[in-house]
């Protein structure tokens, strides 16, 4: 999961631009960055795009610049991007897996080359040095190296002298920007929105040769595609109050991103929500198919359409293939924010190559998964920086509470947004919350039936952010083994919307777990209380006080909060 951002342009831009640029794509991995123009700069550094660059006020025409979350190779300055080839005249960076690049760095080996990096990438950048001494150019080079390779990539190439940026696109996203005087090319729109809301769309197998008069793109055959431009639509949420986290920032956009939503399936997406519900209601069988925070509002969207009367089955994409059988009569519904996650794209492919429909609901226009959709609907949270999903997974659950509704769910949904804007008014609570629970090395999280995914979620969210080791739960499970682990003082939450769970607790209680309520009624535990109206508003609100915990603990803690170690927004490697 890395950012690629590149540009052709007439004028000389500042190098610091093309960092700013790149910047905004660094949710997407936060190891290294680097920088490489087509006149002799590169430069790159292990860990975060500064703000302002040491790159002051140089400048250039055409540059491709990389922010690295690592795969192949340790988090160091050699193995940062941009790679170059044996003459130091050819830079490019990479964002993929190249799954059969030991076979051709042994080849490129025995014909002298020499690596100086551990990454799958640097075997491009020789391959291309290789084909260029046998008289190709550099767009013919590309288009044998998607003939050799085997895995994924997003690949852009510059050279020294040539005013041109070459590139190359299997699986990993890439997508032109159209500029004023030139163009951009990035993993996504977002690299590239505040300059432009024009773009070109690459699809699998292409190459291009881009400079700022034009962009010619090819097929893996050598003949030319034409590709119009679309115009796309991307809410980048206005600064608004001071936050100090992106994170705290996006969970209090909740209220404004779901009544933004709600509206939208009352007018423009209206028709595609019904749409939804018919492909829902024509199904043989149906599958949810996501990973992480989807895969939680996936389970939740199981729980809500099985009060409409419809079974559904929800899988982990990466377990798809080995855990479900699919026909010409499924319907496969994806959900992704990003709609990049290759887990899920992988999915998608062997649904389709099985004859199933597809249809999605993401976030990011234009995203892979959504142009692999029969019918997609858009969530419509806006941009979503914090490598945490929780505006994001507030509006996916909204939008099968809605397709529940649409299929016989009897759920007045309209006030869940007060609601939740009502929630805030727990904030300080939390907070003292966190202050307790900030040193606590397990926390456990039990829920039963609707609450249950909403464990799962909190307990996500404490370990990608808090970093404190967490297990959402059944209740009903604890007893099967789990409840060995409960000690004295070790504090167990119990999201109460039902009778059951709280025998749970108080099995949990009695063995000297601290035990924590949030209840959508009153309870012998204390604990928080919401105001809420519904089963769907608990489910929500809930989810929103477990991000809002896992926020404070992990500030308590001073832990990084909108890059944590480790991860990146969209997992765009198997
Ligand atoms: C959520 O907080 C995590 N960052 C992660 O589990 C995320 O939900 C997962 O990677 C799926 O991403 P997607 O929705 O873009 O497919």
């Amino acid at each position: 999961m890395c950012g690629i951002f590149g540009i052709a342009n007439k004028n000389k831009f500042l190098l610091s631009d093309v960092i700013n640029s790149l910047k905004r794509l660094e949710y997407r991995g936060y190891d290294s960055w680097g920088i490489a123009t087509n006149d002799d700069i590169m430069e790159k550094k292990v860990g975060e795009i500064p703000v302002n660059s040491n790159l002051g006020d140089g400048n250039a025409k055409v540059a491709i610049s990389h922010t690295r979350w690592a795969t192949h190779g340790g988090v160091t300055q050699a193995n940062a991007h941009p790679h170059s080839d044996c003459t130091g005249n050819l830079f490019v960076v990479h964002n993929g897996i190249i799954e059969n690049y030991l076979e051709m760095k042994d080849l490129l080996t025995q014909k002298g080359h020499k690596f100086l990096s551990e990454t799958d990438t640097e075997v491009i950048a020789h391959f291309i040095e290789e084909k260029l001494n046998e008289s190709k150019s550099p767009d013919e080079a590309l288009q044998e190296f998607m003939k050799n390779s085997r895995g994924t990539f997003a690949v852009l190439a510059v050279r020294k002298g040539d005013n041109n940026v070459y590139a190359a696109k299997r699986d990993s996203p890439l997508v032109l920007g159209i500029l004023d005087g030139g163009y951009a090319i990035a993993s996504d729109i977002y690299a590239f929105s505040d300059k432009t809301n024009r773009a070109v769309w690459f699809e699998n197998d292409e190459y291009a040769v881009i400079n700022s008069s034009g962009f010619r793109i090819f097929d893996s055959d050598g003949k030319h595609v034409n590709r119009d431009a679309r115009t796309f639509e991307w809410k980048e949420e206005t600064q608004g109050h001071y936050y100090d986290h992106y994170m705290n920032k996006e969970i209090h956009e909740v209220p404004d991103v779901a009544k933004r939503l709600l509206v939208s399936l009352q007018r423009e997406q209206k028709m595609q929500l019904e749409q939804l519900a018919g492909m829902v209601r024509k199904a043989g069988k149906i599958i949810f198919v996501a990973v992480g925070s989807s895969y939680h509002a996936s389970l939740l969207g199981t729980f809500f359409l099985h009060k409409a009367g419809i079974d559904v089955q929800t899988i982990i994409a990466s377990e798809f293939r080995d855990y479900t059988f699919v026909d010409e009569d499924t319907l496969i519904l994806a959900i992704s924010q990003s709609g990049e996650t290759m887990d899920v794209i992988e999915a998608l492919k062997t649904a389709k190559q099985r004859g199933a429909r597809i249809a999605s609901i993401v976030n990011v226009p234009y995203s892979t998964v959504q142009r692999m959709s029969e019918l997609s609907i858009q969530i419509l949270a806006g941009q979503e920086i914090c490598v945490a999903a929780t505006k994001s997974f507030i509006n996916q659950v909204m939008l099968l509470i809605a397709l529940a509704a649409e299929l016989g769910y009897r759920q007045d949904y309209d006030k869940i947004p007060e609601e939740l804007q009502r929630l805030f008014d727990f904030e300080d609570e939390v907070k003292k919350l966190a202050r307790k629970l900030a040193d606590s090395k397990d926390i456990y999280i039990i829920g039963r039936g609707m609450s249950y995914p909403v464990s799962r979620e909190i307990a996500l969210k404490l370990k990608e952010i808090s970093y404190v080791h967490a297990e959402g739960m059944m209740g009903g499970e604890l007893k099967h083994g789990t409840i060995a682990l409960i000690e004295e003082g070790t504090p167990v939450i119990g999201l109460v919307d039902n009778e059951e769970i709280i025998s749970n607790m108080k099995e949990v209680e009695a063995r000297g777990a601290e035990v924590i309520s949030i209840s959508d009624c009153p309870t012998e535990f204390g604990g928080m209380q919401l105001p809420v109206g519904s089963e769907a508003s608990f489910a929500l609100g809930a989810s929103m006080i477990g991000h809002l915990l896992s926020y404070y603990i992990a500030k308590e803690r001073g832990l990084p909060i909108d890059k944590p170690r480790n991860l990146a927004k969209s997992v765009t490697v198997k």
